[in-house]
């Protein structure tokens, strides 16, 4: 029997998670998800919605993704854990918040628990955490986005968005200080420095570029393994135009990689 996945939250993400695992055929698939008591949405044909997490752990799924948002995941991710269910998370920002990363640990501990974060809308963080191994000597993000898409963020106090002429910096500081003033941002920040140097000693650029016309994540590192560099370019999720297309990727793969049948990925059976 194919393995049952639970989704936190149904938006765009979990609506591109539930199909694209439909396609595989014969893997894991969404059969349920957890909603918001008010929120009301159309599921495909075999998700089921609950509305409270008890009625979800007592639906004992193989796995559960979280894709619904900080609050949600701080919500419901320490009792999931804490009840034994292994959970994917994208919304890997919320753990900048040290008690909550605690917390979550220890559910994890007392439940025997996997906690799966997602790359998300970046890459090469194998690299980090391999290079890390030897000893990092500095990682820095930097991510850059159109000037109209930090409206309504404190770059817009710090610089006036409408009238740049160039790309600008619009914050420099650690990957714990871009998560609290930019928590919008947050999660491929935290990305990066989970699986390198940390929050404090991870270094952040954010970049409003009036030429922009997608969302880039560059990240290079320095250390005893040598250098490296890795940029993304990123194109939005038909759905959610914040979303990057990538991130709903790495949740697929996380999935697939909770079930995989052996190393060899696309070689072993083609997926599409
Ligand atoms: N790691 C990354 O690179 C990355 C990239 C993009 C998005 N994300 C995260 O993924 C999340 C989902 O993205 P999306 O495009 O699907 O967003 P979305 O807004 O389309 O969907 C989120 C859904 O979650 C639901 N929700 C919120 N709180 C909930 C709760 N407590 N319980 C149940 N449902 C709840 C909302 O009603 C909404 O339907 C984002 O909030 C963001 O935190 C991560």
């Amino acid at each position: 029997m194919s393995a049952r996945i639970a989704t936190i939250g149904f938006g765009a993400m979990a609506r591109s998670l539930a199909a694209a695992l439909a396609r595989h055929g014969g893997g894991p698939r969404v059969t349920d998800c957890l909603l918001r008591p008010d929120s009301a949405t159309d599921l495909p044909e075999g998700v089921t919605a609950c509305t409270d997490i008890a009625a979800l752990i007592a639906k004992a799924p193989d796995l559960v993704v979280e894709c619904a948002g900080h609050a949600a995941l701080a919500e419901t991710v320490p009792a999931l854990l804490r009840a034994g269910l292994d959970v994917v998370v994208v919304s890997l920002g919320a753990l900048c918040d040290d008690a909550l990363r605690a917390e979550v640990m220890r559910a994890a501990a007392e439940g025997a628990a996997r906690l799966i974060p997602v790359a998300g809308a970046v890459g090469g963080l194998d690299l980090l955490r391999a290079a890390r191994l030897a000893g990092l000597d500095a990682v820095t993000y930097r991510g850059i986005k159109p000037a109209g898409a930090w409206a309504g963020s404190p770059a817009a106090d710090a610089v006036d968005l409408g009238g740049l002429a160039q790309a600008t910096v619009v914050f420099s500081g650690t990957a714990r200080a871009a998560a609290l003033r930019f928590p919008k941002n947050a999660n491929v920040a935290a990305a990066g420095a989970f699986a390198g140097l940390g929050l404090d000693a991870t270094r952040v650029e954010l970049i409003a570029d009036p030429a922009g016309t997608a969302n880039r994540h560059e990240i290079a590192a320095t250390g005893a393994f040598g250098e490296m560099a890795f940029s993304v370019t990123n194109r939005p999720l038909p759905g959610n135009p914040k979303t990057s297309h990538l991130a709903a990727l790495s949740a697929e793969e996380a999935v697939l990689a909770v079930f995989a049948a052996g190393p060899f990925g696309a070689d072993a059976a083609p997926r599409r």
